[in-house]
């Protein structure tokens, strides 16, 4: 017979060893209850035994509120980030579905939805690819969150991954988990905010953003940051979204669109048209090489996240609680005003 400590550690060992979504769910039986009581007991049972196992395989969620930015910044935009990504559904959310990491998948025809690792390892790999460095190449990750993306770029690709984010709690876990998969100073991280970067000129062979310029206040100034600590020849690429013009959208996609980028800090995606980014990388002096939309390839991981999202964000808007549940908001609204934008990558290099 399994005790109920040995089923735990089971499910535990199955949720780290997969990459599929992971529910816990541990329903005891309720003898003697009439049915309609031993269902509420057994749905309460179910629900308390879900909470133990993620926190027991998430810790640093459950860690009393420490946070927030290291950063002494006067931008009225930083402190909207952190308020979005210390929400406990934002918290909750990218831990339990991502594993803490925060980009959308890569996937190819027929891929299932939910295999979202999968999905986001795959994504990285384009990143790899559109990098196209040799090993031991410098490389910026400039908003690097729990590190993942870092960290493919230094086992996969034998990069030199140096992650910067704003905040703390983000550079906290990316250090521990680099730690722990051994990767040394192969890819390391600090807090920084790319407005103004901490490095000499000249110190990277390569930068990349993996859905993070979305968040600058001043693209402009993050790209001449980019440009200044790039080498001569030295690239960019960078997997950003753009939306479309507004007088070609309803006033519900627009609606929605501003919503989104509001409760999510995301002012340079509200301002960059499609087409815009390519605009500005030659404006900052970059030569762009590629512009690829490439919306098809993450719709299917939107479509979960839809899924997912339709009973909170329902709860949100009956209880008047939206900014509480802007994850499950934005997934829903955005799918469903799927031409109010798109997902992009961008390659670019400094001139020689
Ligand atoms: C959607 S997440 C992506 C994280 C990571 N690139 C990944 O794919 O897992 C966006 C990240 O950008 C960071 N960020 C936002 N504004 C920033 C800034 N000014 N400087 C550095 N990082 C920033 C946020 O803290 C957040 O971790």
């Amino acid at each position: 017979m399994i005790s109920m400590k040995d089923d735990l550690a089971v499910v535990l060992k199955r949720a780290r060893a997969t990459d599929e979504l992971t529910m816990y769910v541990i329903v005891p039986d309720a003898p003697g209850l009439s049915f309609g009581a031993a269902t509420v007991v057994q749905y309460v049972a179910a629900v308390a035994g879900s909470l133990v196992g993620f926190m027991l395989q998430f810790p640093c969620i459950v860690r009393p509120g420490k946070l927030v930015s290291a950063i002494n910044n006067d931008d009225p935009n930083l402190k909207r980030i952190l308020r979005y990504y210390d929400r406990t559904e934002s918290r909750i959310g990218y831990l339990y579905l991502l594993r803490g990491t925060k980009h959308f998948g890569w996937y190819e025809l027929g891929q299932s939805k939910w295999r979202l690792t999968q999905a986001m390892r795959r994504m990285e790999d384009e990143l790899g690819e559109r990098l196209d460095l040799p090993a031991d190449a410098e490389v910026l990750d400039a908003g690097c969150g729990m590190g993942d993306v870092a960290r493919t770029m230094a086992t996969k690709y034998r990069l030199r991954a140096t992650g910067i984010d704003i905040l703390d709690f983000n550079i906290e876990e990316a250090r521990k988990r680099s730690a722990s998969s051994g990767l040394g100073d192969r890819a390391n991280f600090q807090i920084g905010d790319y407005h103004k970067l901490d490095f000499p000129d000249v110190t990277f062979d390569g930068v990349y953003t993996m859905e993070t310029l979305v968040h600058a206040s001043d693209p402009e100034k993050v790209l001449s940051e980019f440009r200044r600590v790039l080498r001569p020849g030295g690239r960019l690429v960078m997997f950003e979204y753009s939306h479309t013009p507004e007088p070609e959208l309803s006033p519900a996609a627009i609606k929605a669109f501003h919503q989104v980028c509001d409760l999510g800090a995301m002012p340079t995606w509200q301002r960059l048209e499609h087409g815009d980014m390519e605009s500005l990388l030659k404006e900052e002096g970059f030569i762009v090489d590629s512009a690829e939309e490439v919306s098809k390839r993450i719709l299917p991981m939107l479509h979960a996240f839809y899924l997912l999202g339709r009973f909170p964000y329902f709860v949100g808007r009956v209880t008047n609680r939206v900014p509480k549940v802007v994850n499950a908001m934005s997934g829903v609204e955005m799918w469903r005003h799927r031409e109010a934008w798109r997902y992009n990558i961008y390659v670019a290099h400094k001139p020689s």
